[in-house]
């Protein structure tokens, strides 16, 4: 990890900026390669992420995996993080309040990343990175130029969990994803 990547996860690992600081077991900062061209941002941890300290380990994360390992991305080469770093209780969406005190670590990661592509995992990480009022299923796998990064969102993994009918797009999603880091002379693969 580099340097200042690293202490900014030291630095996140005491925050203390909103009361989900007193309910978590651990901070899950981010995972991957410092260096990625693709990042995922997912919404909060869930309870095995809170155990683990590491983003999508849970029952959703293995359907994440799924689909990594289905377009041919390494885990390891990407970048996966959360708008919350704290598990909110119970897994309730998290609030505005809490985004706010949160949102400032992952304008650094992505700073200091500075992926090709970012990709939002679900309806909260768009409607925080993307544009407040994006509606996930009619937008998903669409493209937008923000700041600088190019940026899309496909269904939260938990989403196709509860309704399977959903797997079909996300794959052409993954799949378009793969196409287009390609194009963008990205890794993922190796
Ligand atoms: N859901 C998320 O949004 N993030 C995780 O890390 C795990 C589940």
């Amino acid at each position: 990890m580099s340097e200042e990547l690293e202490q900014l996860k030291e630095t996140c690992a005491h925050c203390r900026a909103c009361p989900l600081g007193d309910t978590r077991t651990n901070v899950v900062f981010g995972v991957g390669n410092p260096n990625a061209d693709l990042m995922f941002v997912g919404e909060a941890p869930g309870e095995q992420e809170d155990l683990s300290g590491t983003p999508f380990v849970g029952r959703a994360g293995q359907l994440l995996d799924h689909y990594l390992f289905a377009v041919d991305i390494n885990r390891e080469q990407v970048y996966i993080a959360n708008i919350l770093k704290c598990r909110p209780p119970k897994n309730r969406d998290p609030l505005p309040q809490e985004e706010d005190a949160c949102i400032g670590y992952l304008r650094e990661q992505v700073r200091l990343i500075r992926p090709k592509i970012i990709v939002c995992l679900g309806r909260i990480a768009a409607m925080r990175l993307i544009k407040p009022d994006f509606k996930i299923t009619a937008e998903h796998g669409r493209w937008f130029e923000k700041g600088g990064f190019l940026m899309t969102a496909v269904y939260h993994p938990a989403a196709l969990l509860r309704d399977p009918r959903k797997k079909e797009d996300m794959l052409e999603d993954m799949k378009q994803i793969r196409r287009m880091l390609t194009e963008r002379g990205g890794a993922a693969g190796e």
